[in-house]
């Protein structure tokens, strides 16, 4: 009598558990234990419109104002480079670490417009104005603030680098230069030399007018619009 309860009890058991394996439970009837199909629910998806309709989509915007935790606003508009090399100074100090970073980023990230020595003498300068030396007596003099301003805002040409480049990793290119500056000799003072002022591409005899030359023609304007 009392086993055969605990037969019927079993048998019970494993009926329900049998009808319940899915079925039914909605679009996947297969699924162990589907017992509800939890897809199935009201629920936020990351690209999709709040259900509240307080938000574009489900995912969160940061507040207004919000920093990274290692986040420092840089405050200078893109005239103020000279108040940037008043007031800033170097976080870092220049350890054969804080170096080998600046080196890394140099060579990654300036070396392409300013040349392997900061000559001014990269590759990208055949098709991009070429930028003037960072080893003349005018960026011996600035403060290592002066150096940090245009990677933060641009200058002229020079696209700003702040969202490339964090800022630290800045300070740290200019020990670099810093660096480099000691090893390498004074650059004369020279502007920023236009590309169009470099010799024009000559122009191929009327007979050649088919010629493969015409490829030449984005390097007669530099690039330039
Ligand atoms: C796309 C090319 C390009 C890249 C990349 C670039 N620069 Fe420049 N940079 C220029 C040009 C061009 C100028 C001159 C701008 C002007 O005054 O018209 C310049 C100017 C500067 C100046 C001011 C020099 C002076 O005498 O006025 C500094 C400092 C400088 N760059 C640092 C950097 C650093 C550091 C990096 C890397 C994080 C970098 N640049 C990346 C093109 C570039």
């Amino acid at each position: 009598m009392h086993r055969a309860h605990i037969f019927v009890l079993l048998g019970g058991v494993v009926a329900w558990a049998g009808c319940d394996y899915g079925f039914p439970a909605g679009s996947e009837p297969h699924r162990e234990l589907n017992f509800i199909n939890m897809g199935d629910q009201p629920k936020h998806k990351p690209q999709r419109g709040d259900l509240l309709g307080e938000q574009p989509t489900g995912m969160l915007a940061p507040p207004p104002g919000a920093l990274a935790t290692d986040e420092v606003p840089y405050t200078y508009t893109s005239k103020e480079g000279d108040r940037a090399g008043a007031e800033l100074k170097n976080p870092l100090e220049p350890t054969a670490k804080v170096l080998a970073k600046g080196k890394f980023i140099f060579e990654n990230v300036c070396i392409v417009c300013h040349g392997p020595k900061a000559a001014g003498d990269g590759h990208l300068t055949k098709l991009f104005p070429k930028p003037p030396s960072l080893m003349t007596q005018k960026v011996r003099d600035w403060n290592d603030g002066r150096i940090f301003h245009p990677p933060m805002r641009g200058q002229g040409s020079m696209p700003s680098h702040a969202t490339q480049v964090e800022a630290h990793e800045i300070w740290s290119v200019i020990h670099y230069i810093r660096a480099l500056q000691k090893t390498e000799s004074v650059a004369p003072a020279a502007p920023a030399t236009p590309v169009k002022q470099q010799p024009p591409v000559k122009q191929p005899p009327p007979a050649d007018t088919k010629a493969p030359k015409a490829t030449n023609a984005p390097e007669a304007t530099g690039g330039q619009p």
